[in-house]
């Protein structure tokens, strides 16, 4: 660049950063065909404050799968560009004339509503509800809050609103103590009731977990083999290869629990959603070749099964008439709704963030391991991608700096400031198209469980454009073309297949 453009470039920024302008990513349905839906704006307007709201100045952000998954199945954007993004840490600038929680200067995190472009959290300035946001506490960086965002949302609305548990529970004197019994090796004599988290290594099963153990259960979720150790570290109490065989793995969980799982969520999809329902409604054949009994009292009360990420598929029953003689107890499958429980419902949203930010303050809740992706809101775009894909290792949240956001004139206009292979650029529509939502979680358990010629497509069309020390730069590591291969962990990068375990439990 000359030196007359370069002084041109930085006269532009100063100017748009005067004139109350931020940078942002959007994303809306592309024009045509092979166009990216990102772009990135220099010059969004701040949005408007309302009476009951908080301005926010991030600086960091999280990736959700939401995100792309929003893009990719084309439901929550539509023609116009639209700020996009849930997750996000940062510091409150103004406040709306209502609001009574927070004042100017406090560190928040928030799990955005992003209904509306001002709410996105792929910004610089985004407003929120007060009633919707967490506190940062002092030890705590805002790239670590960053993450806490839809994962812990998600667990909270999921035990004490869908599933019905009760918030007085998580109480934190108590919560310190289960803390420390959590992180104690098992006394193996213990009679809480079981909770099952099939994903137990996504964002979402970390923050499952932590609550779960903190309102005394026991927890056996299912992760990749290089996750074991951090998912007990979090409190889970018996865990699973997910890369074993379904019915061994069913097996395995009856075995551990006795056939006694009255309670499940999914994270991983439909599939799995059906397993899940397979072990809540119990086996009396297993039970009779096992010599198993279990108190009636614990049949009587129906299983309740929580899918995150598409509803049970293909429910095996014992009979062809669809009923199942072999099931020991009903199942219901409940719904998760964030609509009709946590956003404008600030009765239940306050209590629920109020918790968290004891459980915040005393360290009882720990945040997800973060890895950054390189160039701020330019890189979110690729980050996505990853996250699509199954490239990010189990456990970790993809965060984004906004200060590492390019400033006008060096992103040579690419789309999304971050350059694509066309070749990547189709692959992306071409799955795009034709699905409906429902599809996410197949195409989800498709490239988790069983890598498929399309993601390794996508791993060579992505070889060799990457930068040092992120998420990027391990990805061709993390290619793995076997498609028994499971995916290992940042400090684990191997380029060589990790054996299965021998048997499904391993703890
Ligand atoms: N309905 C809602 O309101 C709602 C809210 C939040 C999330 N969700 C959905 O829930 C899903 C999970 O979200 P997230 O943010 O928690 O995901 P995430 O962090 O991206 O989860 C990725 C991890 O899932 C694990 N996984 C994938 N396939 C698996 C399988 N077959 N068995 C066991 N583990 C498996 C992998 O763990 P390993 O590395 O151990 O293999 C992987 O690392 C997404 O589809 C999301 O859209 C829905």
């Amino acid at each position: 660049m000359t030196v007359e453009a370069q002084q041109f470039t930085a006269t532009a920024n100063d100017l748009a950063r005067k004139r109350s302008v931020h940078r942002a990513l959007t994303a809306k349905i592309p024009a045509e065909k092979g166009q990216s839906a990102w772009e990135l704006s220099h010059s969004r307007p701040h949005p408007n404050l309302g009476d009951n709201q908080v301005l926010i100045e991030t600086s960091y952000v999280a990736l959700n799968p939401f995100d792309w998954q929003g893009v990719a199945f084309k439901y929550g954007i539509g023609e116009e560009a639209k700020v996009m993004g849930r997750d996000g840490a940062g510091v409150i600038v103004d406040v709306g004339k209502e609001v009574k929680r927070f004042k100017q200067g406090d560190r928040v995190w928030f799990c955005a509503n992003s209904s509306a472009s001002g709410t996105g959290a792929f910004q610089e300035y985004s407003v929120h509800s007060a009633s919707e946001i967490g506190h940062t506490p002092s030890h705590l960086t805002d790239e670590k809050a960053a993450t806490l965002g839809t994962g812990l949302i998600t667990a909270g609305v999921a035990l004490f609103r869908t599933l019905g548990l009760s918030l007085d529970d998580l109480d934190p004197q108590r919560a310190a103590k289960q803390q420390q019994r959590a992180r104690a090796p098992r006394a193996g004599a213990d009679d809480a009731p079981w909770l099952l988290i099939w994903g137990g290594a996504g964002i979402t099963g970390v923050y499952l977990i932590e609550l779960a153990r903190l309102l005394g259960y026991r927890v056996i979720c299912s992760a990749s083999p290089v996750n074991h150790e951090y998912v007990r570290s979090l409190g889970a109490d018996v865990v699973l290869d997910r890369w074993s065989d379904p019915a061994d793995l069913v097996k395995s969980i009856r075995k551990a629990t006795n056939d006694n799982v009255r309670i499940a969520i999914d994270n991983v999809g439909g599939k799995t959603a059906a397993l899940c329902h397979q072990v809540l409604r119990g086996s009396a054949s297993w039970r009779k070749e096992n010599d198993v009994s279990v108190d009636s009292d614990d049949d009587t009360t129906p299983g309740q099964l929580v899918p995150l990420a598409g509803s049970p598929k293909e429910i095996t029953t014992s009979s062809s008439d669809g009923s199942d003689s072999d099931a020991v107890r009903k199942v219901d499958s409940l719904r998760i709704s964030f609509s009709t429980t946590f956003y404008n419902h600030p009765e239940f949203s306050e209590a629920l963030l109020d918790k968290f930010d004891k459980l915040l303050e005393s360290e009882s809740l720990t945040p997800a391991r973060i890895r950054l992706v390189p160039g701020g809101l330019s890189g979110i775009e690729r980050g996505l991608e990853d996250l699509r894909h199954g490239r990010v290792p189990g456990g970790y949240k993809l965060v984004a700096r906004l200060s590492d956001t390019p400033d006008l004139g060096s992103l040579s206009g690419q789309a999304g400031g971050t350059k694509r292979s066309r070749e990547e650029i189709e692959l992306g529509n071409e799955e795009a198209d034709g699905e409906t939502q429902d599809d996410k979680s197949a195409e989800r358990e498709e490239q988790t469980q069983a890598p498929s010629k399309k993601r390794t497509k996508t791993a060579d069309a992505s070889n060799g454009t990457v930068e040092a020390e992120t998420v990027g730069s391990k990805r061709a590591k993390e290619e793995q073309p076997d498609d028994k291969i499971p995916p290992t962990a940042e400090a684990n990068v191997q380029t060589t297949a990790q054996p299965p375990a021998r048997s499904a439990i391993v703890a």
